[in-house]
């Protein structure tokens, strides 16, 4: 057996060149023992097995590579979620987003996630039973997608489509998280995401607009009456999206635990 202490002493070294914040070093140490992080200030020595495990997760980090890509998956609204280098790793300010699209999901009500990604809000929402379908333009997201949905038991319909393109029908609730980052600034991103995040995933055109504008476009087409819009979008975008769907019925604008404008909510007029 060996010290927990010297081993994190080599991951601290191995780290310091990264950007990787000081929890890092506890992950890292909790992925290789298999344990939760409250449990981790009792251990006070490590297998040469769990010691080579924390040694070879945190060269991998030192790479540059994100941590949740090295450990392959992500934690979220509770799931266990797949990531790798085709899809984006669901962030914590997403599950917002889920929370929100949940309250009008049950059975019955017809749901469509679109740039799904790694399936994460498709899935959650799916756990309410509603009927749900997500939609990607990459079909690596999507593979990946279809296991985060088989590993997590929820019955998702999955489309390959470039937004519209290749959706059928009405729905009660449409959610998405398009790509929002404006194209000239995806260079200044942290290392981490501008190198190892899929730029698909990321990038939304000039303005970082672009997708809300093809959203826009099919909405009339695609939301029953009486149904509800929610996409995720850039802090600084919140008057423009509102001014967008505003034509369709009522906007709200829905901030994050940090303040900055994160939620749409667009609520189509219904008659009743
Ligand atoms: C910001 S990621 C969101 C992933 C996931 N929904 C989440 O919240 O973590 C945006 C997704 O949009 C997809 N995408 C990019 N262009 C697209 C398009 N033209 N049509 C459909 N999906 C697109 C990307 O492949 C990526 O999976």
């Amino acid at each position: 057996m060996i010290a927990l202490k010297e081993i994190l002493k080599q991951v601290d070294s191995l780290l310091a060149g990264t950007n990787a914040d000081g929890s890092e070093r506890e992950w890292i140490a909790c992925e290789a023992l298999g344990i939760k992080r409250g449990a981790l200030p009792l251990v006070r020595e490590v297998s040469e097995e769990q010691a080579k495990k924390m040694i070879d997760y945190a060269r991998e980090r030192a790479t540059g590579r994100p941590l949740w890509q090295v450990f392959g998956y992500a934690e979220f609204c509770g799931m266990r979620i797949e990531v790798g280098e085709g899809v984006l790793c669901p962030r914590p300010e997403t599950e917002e987003l889920v929370e929100r699209a949940a309250a009008y999901c049950c059975p019955g009500v017809k749901a469509l996630d679109l740039c799904t990604g790694s399936g994460c809000i498709a899935i959650a929402l799916a756990k309410t039973g509603a009927d749900v379908t997500a939609s990607d333009i990459s079909e690596r997201a999507l593979e990946i997608a279809a296991r985060n949905a088989e590993a997590n038991g929820a019955k998702v319909r999955f489309l390959l489509s470039d937004i519209w393109e290749n959706i059928d029908g009405r729905f009660d609730v449409i959610v998405s998280n398009p790509p929002y980052i404006p194209t000239e600034q995806i260079a200044s991103l942290d290392r981490e995401v501008r190198d190892f995040e899929p730029h698909c995933a990321l990038d939304g055109g000039e303005d970082g607009l672009k997708f809300y504008r093809e959203i826009a476009k099919g909405l009339a087409a695609h939301l029953e009456e009486g149904g509800i819009l929610l996409v995720e979008m850039g802090a600084e975008q919140g008057e423009a999206i509102k001014a967008m769907f505003a034509p369709f019925g009522e906007v709200k604008i829905v901030k994050d635990i940090e303040g900055r404008d994160r939620i749409a909510a667009v609520r189509i007029c219904g008659k009743n």
